[in-house]
Parts: structure tokens; sequence; C-alpha cells
């Protein structure tokens, strides 16, 4: 038996910090409380929708049915090797910590990955990335609910289908599974992962774990803003892959324009396309683009998320009228389609 809250306030459980209110509202911290929460709706024909750490959410005024928090806790090695480590975290549990309890264990492999807001359950959702790693590096497999039958599938990093800030999750599994632990596979020796030039420029030669640890925690502070403080939910935007031909012409046209290897085409920086556009550290109605760094839209009045989606859509326009280059918004839309 379980017992949601109705007319739950969601602000506080969205990094952009959108006024909004969910009809009802429950925390499951273990799978029966899952379980009976999914058939608490089915029985009432209420939509449900899953919120994990709420930084990378776009919440509207009103939430139909009901919002649904996989808030599972506990982080174990389930087993080792000569040089590795395989390690289970829970759903609910809070990534930046997991990332420090992990270098504290000696368990290395995600300190690229610091102070990446939001839950373990989420990560493998956009396949989170910064500093030349991704989730995809270490994750060998996801424990998930499988909301039609009421199991849990072991499914492994294949099944995942992780690209870049995608998966199936966000794609056939979108609205039929919701993760409940995720695996990592960690390396017991101290391994560093220096391939993002800035983070290498910012360390000794030969640096320890800890000190990459560090110097992501540095980096990240000085250039994306503290959700607590300035509301934001990271990059707001998807860096844009175009084709060959495209690229080659907006290259010669703009040869100093950043871009990286991508599975098709070529990938360009959202945020040097959108400080290009004029719209670095520009407002409207309220909501901003950072003066830091372009590709975070700030929210630092709280506004709605309607003001939010016009700032954004006056951005995508700005960068498509300069560019021909489409942006694809990357936080999700809180929308009641689980099943
Ligand atoms: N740049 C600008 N103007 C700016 C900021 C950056 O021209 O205001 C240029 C930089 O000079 C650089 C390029 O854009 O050449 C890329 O910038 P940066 O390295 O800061 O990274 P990003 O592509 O903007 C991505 C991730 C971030 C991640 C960083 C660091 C996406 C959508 N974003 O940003 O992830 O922290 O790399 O690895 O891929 C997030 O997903 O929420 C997020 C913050």
């Amino acid at each position: 038996m379980i017992t949601p809250v109705a007319n739950f306030d969601l602000q506080a459980h969205n990094s952009l910090a959108c006024p909004s209110r969910a009809e009802y509202f429950f925390a499951a911290s273990d799978l029966n409380a899952l379980r009976a929460a999914l058939a608490w709706a089915r029985q009432r024909q209420l939509p449900v929708s899953l919120v994990g750490g709420g930084s990378n959410l776009l919440c509207p005024a009103e939430v139909p049915g009901l919002v649904l928090q996989p808030a599972l806790l506990g982080r174990q090695a389930l087993s080792r090797d000569g040089t590795g480590v395989l390690v289970r975290l829970q759903a609910g549990e809070p990534w930046h910590p997991s990332v420090a309890w992990c270098l504290a264990q000696g368990y290395h492999g995600l300190e690229n990955l610091a102070l990446i807001p939001g839950t373990a359950g989420a990560a493998p959702i956009q396949n989170i990335g910064a500093y030349g790693c991704e989730l995809a590096d270490c994750l060998v497999a996801v424990e998930a609910l499988n909301c039609r039958t009421g199991d849990i599938e072991h499914l492994d990093a294949q099944a995942c289908q992780l690209g870049y800030r995608d998966s199936a999750f966000k794609q056939q599994l979108r609205d039929t599974h919701i993760i409940t632990a995720i695996h990592l596979q960690l390396q017991l020796r101290p391994v560093v992962n220096l391939s993002y030039p800035a983070l290498r420029d910012a360390l000794q030669a030969e640096p320890s774990p800890q000190a990459v640890f560090a110097a992501v925690v540095a980096l990240r502070s000085s250039k994306l803003p503290d959700p607590q403080t300035l509301p934001n939910a990271g990059s707001f935007f998807k860096n844009p892959c175009i084709d060959s031909d495209q690229f080659q012409q907006l290259h010669s046209q703009y040869p100093q324009m950043p871009h990286y290897p991508a599975a098709q085409g070529r990938k360009l920086a959202a945020a040097w396309l959108i400080e290009q556009a004029g719209w670095k550290g520009r407002k409207l109605d309220g909501v901003g683009m950072h003066l830091q760094q372009a590709l975070v839209l700030t929210n630092p009045e709280k506004r709605p998320l309607n003001t939010v989606l016009a700032c954004a859509d006056a951005v995508a326009e700005a960068v498509w009228e300069r560019f021909a280059v489409r942006l694809e918004i990357e936080p999700r839309r809180l929308c009641g389609s689980l099943r």
C-alpha cells in the first residue's frame, strides 16, 4: 500500500526551477514500492512520469498523473579480479558522491565525470559525458524494471545502445523500462584519461586520479553555474552533427569553427554557434544563455517552462539563420508517457 502526495510542488525537483506541480508524487525506496506505485497509477488510469535528480528535466506548470522517483539506494563492489572491479550503484544514488566514493575505495575511471548533477539511474539515459570520458566507457549493464511484466531485466551495454547523449532509454525503451541499478567496470590501478586538452593543461605530468578529480571539479565550477544558486540544466542543446558536405562548406567559411569526429559526418560545438549568433550572455524575458558557457541556459528568475522554451526557440532560430544548423534540446520533458 502506497500513499502518493497530492498536488506536489516540483520546483525544487527541477534544477531549472520552473514552477511546476504534479497531480501526485511518490518516491519509491525499494522495488516493491516501485511496482506498487505503478499498480496504483494503473488502477486509477493515471499517466506516469519519472524523475531522477531533476537536473536534466523540463517541467510544465501542471503535470497530470503520478510523478514517480526511483529512490533506491546502495553502492557495492560485486566482484573483482587482478585489475578491475565491478561496481553496482542503485538508481537513486546521487552521481557525484558516488564518483567520490569510488575514488575513495580505489576504484578508478569515473574521475572525469565528477560534479555532474543527477542520479546514477539517470546517467545511462543521456550517456553522461564530460572531459573526454562518457558513461559508455565503463557501463557494462543496467538493471531495469519492465513496467509491463513487473520483472527486472538485465540489459548489457549493447542493449543499452549508448551514443552521444543518447541511449535505448530515450528510444525504444523510453516508455517501458525504469532503470533500477547500473553496473560499472572500474580499474584498481590508477588509470587517468587526459584526452581533453583543457584538462591536460590544468594538470602536471602523470597526475593521480585524485588530482584529475580535483581538476575536473575546478574546471566545471569555473564554467558551469551551480543550479542551487543559478537555476540551469547543464548544456541545454546537444552538440549538433552535420553531414560532410555541409561541414566542408561551413569550415571553409569559418576555419576557426571547433569541430569533432562523429559517428556520421562531423560534430560542431553548439556553444560556439550560439556565441557567434550573438546569444552568449543575452536574455529574453529573464531567461538567457550563460556568460561563461553559451550552451548553458539559465533561469535566474525561475520563470515557467513556456518562457524557457521561448528563449530556447529564439536561440535555435538565430543559429539556424546564421549557419543553417538545427539545435536539438537535450533535457527531457515530463510527459506522463510511461506504460
Ligand atoms: N565555446 C565557445 N563559447 C562558449 C563556450 C565554449 O565558443 O561560450 C567553444 C569552446 O572554445 C570549445 C567548444 O565550444 O571549442 C566546446 O566547449 P566545451 O569544451 O566547453 O564543451 P561543450 O561542447 O560546450 C560539452 C558537454 C558538457 C561537458 C563539456 C566538457 C554537450 C552537450 N555538452 O560541452 O556537458 O561538460 O563538453 O566535456 O555535449 C551537459 O551535458 O550538461 C554538459 C555540461
